[in-house]
């Protein structure tokens, strides 16, 4: 049995409701898009979710009503703009995931994004700070080396910022490093436990390779460095011109709102994974926001993990993401602060 005082916020509010047993409010903004639908799909199967609310503006009442049909316990709602659909899709969220804006064109860098999703992220994460200001926020839409800065400064002009309950969401990069090493040495993705820290951009992404466990010949330590910093780079040029990664995407995000979950709603000690947050590690080069492995607890980041040690190649990886993590995150805040 949970001592009173481990029980997280969200758990004591889903104690209190007479309807359902312990679980959450989530909300996935960019609902009907490439990844929002199959999101919100895979989140449809999760018991520690009550409410699934799902808003876009566009095209969530189909898509609720589909989802609404799969007999799992959650409720789940649709919501547009139109009657204050934001702040009924918001109120009560104990979680909120963010795939909305716009994805890359082939040529494209994340950073190209920045002048249409800054502004949507912007408006989505004030509105989350009015309506749901304790809610953990997920943010997805790219580039999440700015996007976070972005949530971060709007929520602390509103006076409601908590750096433990705000991630960028770097999931895809350990899931594709998994599989992108199983498949050279031949071993299960269970094997194959990469940690990848610093940004969600091409040299900011710095895979571990070291710390794996498998030796590499130099060749495939650069091979694999590249394939999986760029590797979002494949699914855009074989999507044509038609979107980047959305499925592959839509299982990274549910897997990362899932441990979160289960560390804040169902109490599960020791769940890691690896995340952009508010952190010291590289704090006195002015980087405000660095990913490394984190763990979840009941208010979100319970404690970051350290990056260990590296190589003198993996050093030079780092070396080379400071500068540039550093210029995303800066520009990302000066949007705000200047406005
Ligand atoms: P998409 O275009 O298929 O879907 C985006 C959805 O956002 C659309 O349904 C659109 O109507 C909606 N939207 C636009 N403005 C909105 C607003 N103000 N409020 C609510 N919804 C709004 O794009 P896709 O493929 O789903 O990608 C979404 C974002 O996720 C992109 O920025 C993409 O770069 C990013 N992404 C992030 C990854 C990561 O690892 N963090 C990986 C892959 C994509």
């Amino acid at each position: 049995m949970f001592a009173t005082r481990q029980i997280s916020s969200i758990a004591k509010r889903a104690f209190s409701t007479s309807t359902s047993s312990n679980a959450a409010k989530v909300a996935v903004l960019g609902a009907a898009g490439g990844i929002g639908q199959p999101l919100s799909l895979l989140l449809k199967q999760s018991s520690l979710i009550s409410h699934l609310s799902l808003y876009d503006i566009v095209n969530t009442p189909g898509v609720a009503a589909d989802l609404s049909h799969i007999n799992s316990n959650s409720k789940v709602s649709g919501h547009v703009p139109d009657n204050n659909g934001l702040k009924e899709a918001l109120t009560g969220c104990d979680i909120v995931v963010i795939p909305a804006g716009v994805p890359r064109k082939p040529g494209m860098t994340r950073d190209d994004l920045f002048n249409t999703n800054a502004s949507i992220v912007r408006d989505l994460a004030t509105a989350c700070a009015e309506h749901c200001p304790k809610a953990h926020i997920l943010v997805i839409a790219n580039p999440v080396n700015s996007t976070v800065p972005i949530v971060a400064e709007v929520f602390k002009k509103a006076g409601v910022f908590d750096p433990k309950r705000l991630f960028g969401v770097t999931t895809l990069d350990v899931v594709r490093a998994s599989r992108f090493v199983s498949e050279v040495k031949k071993v299960t993705t269970e094997e194959a436990k990469i940690t990848v820290i610093g940004g969600h951009s091409g040299v900011t992404i710095v895979p571990l390779l070291s710390q794996s466990g498998h030796s590499f010949t130099e060749e495939e330590v650069k091979a694999l460095t590249h394939r999986i910093q760029f590797g979002g780079d494949e699914v855009v040029k074989a999507k044509n011109g038609t979107g980047s990664a959305t499925l592959s995407m839509a299982f990274a995000g549910a897997r990362f709102t899932n441990s979160l979950l289960e560390a804040t709603v169902a109490g599960k000690k020791n769940v890691v994974e690896p995340t952009f947050v508010k952190s010291e590690i590289f704090a006195k080069e002015g980087v405000e926001f660095f990913a490394t492995n984190v763990e979840l607890g009941p208010n979100g980041v319970e404690k970051i993990h350290p990056i260990g040690q590296v190589n003198a190649y993996e050093q030079g990886l780092i070396d080379a993401a400071v500068p540039e993590l550093k210029g995303n995150i800066a520009k990302g805040k000066a949007f705000i602060v200047k406005a």
